[in-house]
């Protein structure tokens, strides 16, 4: 019998096509990350996919949804409770505290990125296993800190194309702010209380500020007409709130005040914010965050003030997708060899070696196919060039270099394969060509070829240099000189 797929969990695959799904896409979208995250001053960090489950008990909350519902606990042979992450923040904290950090400097930014466990009711864009990008600050309590938090992050958005977004940001403030803003709160709610949905009754008293971000749209209607946290802030908070929003003015980042912005995890104050994504659906928020500074104290470590934010990889591409923005292409070799005969099979598994060696993402076949059959899979797996090698290609050290999209062939000699192919990999445009101009070209055909692709890049350029004309005369006269 097969064994299929736990619910709730997905495979990312090695297809060319784009789905959320394919490999390529994800690679693309961590690459992209890793770039930010460099950008911002980011160190990476790893931690362990499973922790003791008082780590998430004591910091995430012992009320939240994520670790009274959601958490995965198991017991290990050695008696312990363990959890798989549901979330990245304490982890790192654990981390920073274990091995002491703090000594390494005033400013600490770490980034990570991986899988994250949820036990929740599967659907689309909600996963048991999904994998963030996430980023936290330790040493900082600037509101600086926060609006560049949210600069990153909503960068990494533009930067991969996505559009149709929301920041939605509030502010909690302190444990005063929130204690007085609960007693209002529950007042409010009280008179309603039987109308309010079952989990709702549940958070009454063990946690009535998530009664403020319900689904349900019975307990929206109640909550809107709430009061709101921002008139229970503090002056030092207020102020910081309002520094904030001068910060993302200044950035020109647009964003909603959402005063019923709560977030579900109990280790925030002060900011909170949530990004949400026009095209995703129910599950529509992409990535969220805020400030946590009494955290790392609490897990008895020193007293830092702390800003982070998470996102989700599978929302992001999800959303990429719905809203088609232009992805790179999935990989493609450069080069793809055909050997006919024994002895072009030994030459052409050396070759293969040797344009490696060179940098020449290139692929052979193994399988013995018929050519028809092997140029069909070459054409399959998007092959940019294929060259046959067979007997008169050995003798004459010639090859018919195709082009796969195009059809159209060169007789180019084996040596000058790596060099040519190094540089069409190199040079998209005319402009990316032209400083390759003074390079000698080994013979006559090699010079060809690249004449040849000026000549498509050209057609392909709208402004034409003076520059160029000369170029080109250039070339002429070489090829002439060639005879
Ligand atoms: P979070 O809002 O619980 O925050 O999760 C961050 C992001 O992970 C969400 O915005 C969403 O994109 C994605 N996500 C969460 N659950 C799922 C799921 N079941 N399926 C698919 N995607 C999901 C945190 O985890 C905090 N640790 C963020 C943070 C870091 N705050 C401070 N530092």
């Amino acid at each position: 019998m097969k064994t299929p797929i736990p619910p709730g969990v997905f495979d990312i695959l090695p297809q060319t096509d784009d789905t959320w799904r394919s490999a390529h896409l994800w690679q693309y979208v961590e690459e992209v990350i890793r770039d930010i995250a460099r950008l911002y001053g980011y160190q990476e960090i790893r931690t362990p996919i499973f922790e003791r489950v008082e780590l998430f008990q004591r910091s995430v909350g012992e009320t939240s949804d994520i670790v009274s519902k959601e958490i995965y606990v198991f017991e290990d042979k050695g008696k312990r409770m363990m959890s798989l992450r549901p979330e990245g923040t304490a982890p790192v904290m654990r981390a920073f505290i274990e091995n002491q950090l703090v000594n390494q400097g005033p400013v600490h930014k770490l980034f990570y990125i991986g899988p994250m466990f949820r036990y929740d009711r599967p659907q689309a864009g909600r996963y048991r296993q999904h994998h963030q990008f996430g980023a936290e600050v330790i040493g900082v309590s600037s509101p600086e800190q926060d609006a560049e938090m949210i600069d990153m992050v909503y960068t990494l958005y533009s930067r991969l194309g996505i559009q149709n977004l929301t920041v939605y940001i509030n502010s909690i403030g302190n444990q005063e702010t929130r204690k007085n803003f609960r007693d209002a709160l529950q007042n409010y709610l009280r008179p309603h209380f039987d109308q309010l949905s079952k989990d709702s009754q549940h958070r009454f008293e063990a946690n009535p500020l998530r009664i403020l971000d319900s689904k349900d749209p019975n307990d929206q209607a109640i909550v809107a007409k709430a009061p709101s946290i921002l008139d229970c802030l503090d002056q030092a908070s207020k102020e910081n709130f309002e520094r904030i929003q001068a910060c993302l003015n200044a950035l020109k980042i647009p964003y909603t005040i959402d005063h019923r912005l709560v977030r579900g995890l109990d280790y925030y104050n002060n900011t909170v914010f949530e990004i949400v994504a026009g095209d995703l659906g129910a599950q529509n928020s992409i990535g969220g965050g805020g400030r946590y500074d009494g955290l790392l104290k609490m897990l008895e470590g020193p007293d830092l003030p702390s800003v982070g934010f998470a996102t989700g990889i599978e929302r992001i591409i999800q959303t990429m997708l719905k809203q088609q923005v232009k992805v790179p292409p999935a990989y493609r070799p450069q080069l793809f060899i055909i050997t006919l005969g024994d002895a072009a099979k030994e030459f052409g598994f050396k070759f293969l070696h040797k344009l490696r060696q060179e940098g020449i993402d290139a692929q052979m076949d193994f399988t013995g196919r018929k050519l028809g059959k092997v140029m069909q899979y070459a054409d399959q797996i998007r092959a940019k060039f294929v060259i046959v090698i067979g007997d008169d290609e050995l003798k004459s050290q010639e090859v018919e270099l195709k082009v796969m999209e195009t059809g159209e062939t060169s007789v180019i000699s084996l040596s000058s394969l790596s060099h040519l192919l190094n540089i069409d990999a190199k040079t998209k445009t005319f402009m990316e060509l032209w400083p390759q101009m003074s390079t000698p070209f080994q013979d006559a055909k090699e010079a060809e070829f690249f004449f040849k692709k000026l000549c498509q890049t050209l057609d392909k350029t709208t402004t034409v240099t003076s520059k160029l004309h000369d170029s080109l005369e250039a070339m002429n006269q070489f090829l002439k000189d060639q005879g």
